[in-house]
């Protein structure tokens, strides 16, 4: 008998339930596992959030937390003031960035909390160049981050390059007493798609979004030596899960089903990749075919490496805008940029603008993406459709 000490014996109904809070936490601990083969990383640097939104705000918010908790320790060993009152952690990003990283941070410069470069994209090779980002980087520079693939256009993003060049320059920061820049990569786009590995890329935050890989809609973050070599302050405070650093309850079904679509990702990356390069690129051989000089690849870059499943084009011609030729589409789904941006209508991507596409090519653009089970005959059924359109919107239907 337990007297009067209920909470030292468990009931019957918590003895029944140990075992599936066990089976839970199992599942949730394999699927970390399964995250970090996918990235090449310790299974304790993976933590599970909601999605990419929350992984990049989370990086953003850390690194100002980071910033001012260790300026007031500055300020309390050194007693002097000065040089570091009103001082600000200073962001260098792309003009190409999702909008879960130019929002955050445009707001932190409008709430005076932070100073950000956005530092263009060649317009030769639609990257964001390691020269660019090296020349931008000043004595309170935090945070250098940069996406692995760009959404809209594909194009992979110089990130081994940057962290090299970043860790070069660190060192000689250290020697100077500064406090190192960190690295963040989103490879929201890139995971799934090409092999993703974060020694590879020596990052110090990479960003997760499972729904991007056949995954269900939440996400993780990357930490590397997370709490120990690189520092996380959560955003929220609760019931401790995820060692504090995002508490709030597991999603356990979801997190098991990221942890399966990562299992995947890991196995069959390579064939994936090789299937979707294959039909992407018969769907812009289709296009070339059909629409011959009128056609302008948004995504072909000289000198640059793009995922192997984005195509982003243009049909010259003064009626035929992205949104007003998938409109007069009878099949045919897709967007004319970013999913964030379509209520824009009409207006031209910036990406594009930023990448040196001409605003009247830009103005009519689509995106298709082609995926693990486009074939090549829904390939030739889309540019059917899209012939159709043209040639509705062009007044030569019969
Ligand atoms: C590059 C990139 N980063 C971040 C996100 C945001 O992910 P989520 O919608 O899961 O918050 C997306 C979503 O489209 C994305 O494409």
């Amino acid at each position: 008998m337990c007297g009067d000490v209920p909470r030292v014996c468990p009931t019957a109904a918590e003895r029944r339930a140990r075992p599936r809070g066990r089976k839970a936490k199992d599942t949730i601990g394999a699927a970390r596992e399964s995250l970090a083969r996918m990235i090449g990383a310790p299974a304790r640097d993976v933590l599970f959030t909601s999605g990419g939104t929350e992984s990049n705000n989370l990086v953003i918010h850390s690194v100002v937390k980071h910033f001012h908790e260790n300026q007031t320790s500055k300020r309390d060993a050194v007693e002097c003031h000065s040089h570091v009152e009103g001082a600000k952690p200073h962001f260098i990003t792309s003009t190409v960035e999702h909008d879960s990283i130019r929002l955050p941070l445009e707001q932190l410069v409008k709430e005076q909390v932070a100073a950000v470069t956005f530092v263009p994209v060649s317009k030769v090779s639609g990257r964001a160049e390691a020269d660019d980002i090296l020349a931008a980087v000043r004595t309170t520079t935090s945070l250098v981050t940069i996406m692995l693939a760009n959404n809209e256009t594909g194009v992979i993003m110089p990130i081994p390059e940057i962290s090299h060049r970043i860790k070069a320059l660190n060192q000689r920061r250290a020697a100077a007493g500064l406090p190192p820049v960190l690295v963040h990569t989103d490879a929201a786009q890139a995971l799934g798609k090409r092999r993703v590995d974060v020694e590879d890329l020596g990052v110090d935050f990479l960003t997760i979004v499972g729904h991007k890989f056949y995954g269900p809609r939440i996400g993780a973050l990357y930490v590397r030596g997370l709490g120990e070599l690189t520092p996380l302050y959560p955003m929220l405070f609760g019931g401790g899960q995820e060692r504090n650093f995002r508490p709030g309850t597991e999603n356990t079904p979801m997190i098991a089903g990221l942890g399966k679509a990562a299992e995947l990702v890991a196995q069959n990356c390579e064939a994936y990749a090789a299937h979707m390069r294959d039909v992407r690129d018969y769907l812009e051989e289709r296009l070339e075919a059909e629409f011959d000089k009128r056609i302008h690849l948004n995504s072909q870059f000289p000198g640059a490496e793009r995922l192997p499943n984005t195509c982003n084009f243009s049909i010259w011609g003064p009626q035929l805008q992205g949104h007003v030729v998938l409109a007069q589409c009878r099949t045919l789904l897709a967007s004319v940029g970013a999913a964030c941006h379509s209520d824009q209508g009409d207006q031209p991507s910036p990406v594009l603008l930023s990448c040196g596409i001409p605003f009247d090519v830009a103005r009519n653009a689509i995106r298709l993406s082609v995926g693990r089970s486009t074939s090549r005959a829904e390939v030739d059924l889309a540019v059917q459709d899209l012939k159709q359109a043209v040639a509705q919107l062009e007044g030569q239907a019969s």
